[in-house]
């Protein structure tokens, strides 16, 4: 998984003054709207005991704990400790981490990860969005799979005629023909010709006969996006599909599907349901793949011409991997189940001021030394809180070990 990137974390309708919980990159968060309408994104991990901010309330734009009501400002802060006597100061260490965030697109974009403004790599454009000729969906769905095997089943076109068969691939015509890349340290781009299938449903009142190819724009945007363009013979279907990994073995993927035919509301529910099929096929010929995680290596798997997109991103992950921007690996991802410590992204304030860098509970993995690992038997920490501290060495995670 890669840190360091704006990640779509939930769909903008979804995020009210009604604090709500997401989960990215194997973290929970807390998502809110001020009362101006602005969004926060909070660590969801109170400092104090763990509990989940989530499950708390608003008091004005700040965020209050339900388990002792510590609450927190927008930028992390904690401002109260109701078990303090009155006069007694708030502790510096007492903040959470506080994630930039951006609206656009009708998403809710965070940041997570600690780079200055100015060091983020973009939140890609897509400009159907300002266009009136479009009209969006929204639909998401849990894979049981690895975001990048998700992430990359949808920049496959050659599985197209195998799993979507009639409703999206043409199976007497499964060829792809070679086809150029537009790249970039960000994205990557192909038209891609494909061979569609006769039209069924409610797209048949648009149009009869099969086309004899349509061109479809493929491509993934970093960390976990791809776009789908395709070219319909009434009109252009465009998804932008979020990978976004729950935990190493789940993802939600979620959709944002533009359209500028059938542009009434009435249509909205066939469009849906039409993504939602199309999930539906990937789904278990995703679940099924193995290793379930994308292997490191290029030669760990065969690629053809075909497969040139998916040869592209697992270039490009190995030199950000290279870089450092890999957060968690095969033994340490965060997964299902009773933990023995639980891990924060380090957020900009703590790049931004080297005070931060250790000043609440969350220790910053690489802006402090490592302790060294304590034999379980002279100390109190669980035997795999220990193992686990020892493994997560220099990956940029924070450990949730009190000081
Ligand atoms: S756990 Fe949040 S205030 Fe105690
Ligand atoms: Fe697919």
């Amino acid at each position: 998984m890669l840190k360091n990137f704006w990640y779509a974390v939930e769909f903008a309708h979804e995020v009210t003054r009604r604090p709500r919980r997401v989960t990215c990159l194997g973290q929970d968060f807390v998502l809110y709207r001020k009362r101006d309408g602005a969004v926060v994104c909070l660590s969801d991990l109170c400092v104090h005991r763990g509990a989940a901010l989530s499950e708390g309330k608003l008091v004005g734009d700040e965020i209050a704990c339900p388990y002792h009501g510590w609450q927190y400002r927008p930028d992390g802060g904690c401002t109260k400790i109701p078990a303090n006597p009155a006069g007694r100061g708030i502790p510096k260490k007492a903040r959470v981490d506080s994630y930039p965030v951006r609206e656009e697109y009708g998403m809710i974009w965070a940041f997570l990860g600690d780079l200055p403004e100015d060091e983020r790599p973009p939140i890609p454009h897509f400009p159907e969005h300002e266009d009136p000729a479009f009209r969006a969906v929204y639909v998401q769905m849990v894979i049981e799979a690895n975001y990048e095997r998700t992430f990359e089943n949808v920049v496959d076109a050659a599985h197209t005629p195998f799993v979507h068969g009639t409703r999206f691939g043409n199976p007497d015509k499964p060829e792809i023909p070679d086809y150029e890349i537009t790249q970039d340290d960000w994205s990557a781009v192909a038209d891609i010709s494909l061979s569609p299938p006769p039209a069924k449903g409610l797209w048949k009142r648009l149009y009869k006969g099969v086309p004899e190819e349509v061109i479809a724009t493929n491509g993934w945007f970093l960390p976990n996006i791809v776009k789908l363009h395709v070219r319909l013979p009434f009109g252009d279907m465009i998804l932008y599909d979020h990978n976004i990994p729950l935990d190493r073995n789940r993802t939600l993927v979620k959709i944002v599907g533009y359209r500028n035919f059938f542009t009434g509301g009435w249509a909205d529910r066939d469009a849906r349901k039409r993504i939602a099929s199309i999930l539906l096929q990937d789904k278990p010929v995703v679940e099924s793949q193995r290793p379930e995680l994308l292997p490191y290596d290029l030669p760990d798997e065969l690629h053809l011409r075909s497969d040139a997109l998916q040869v592209a991103y697992r270039r490009r992950r190995q030199q950000l991997m290279a870089d450092g921007w890999w957060l968690g690996e095969d033994d340490h991802m965060t997964v299902n189940g009773k933990r023995g410590s639980a891990t924060v992204i380090p957020s900009p304030a703590r790049r931004e001021n080297p005070e931060l860098a250790r000043a609440w509970q969350h220790r910053a993995r690489g802006a402090a030394p490592i302790p060294a690992p304590v034999p379980a038997s002279k100390t109190t920490v669980p035997d795999d809180a220990a193992e686990t501290a020892d493994k997560t060495a220099d990956r940029g995670v924070t450990e949730g070990v009190s000081e």
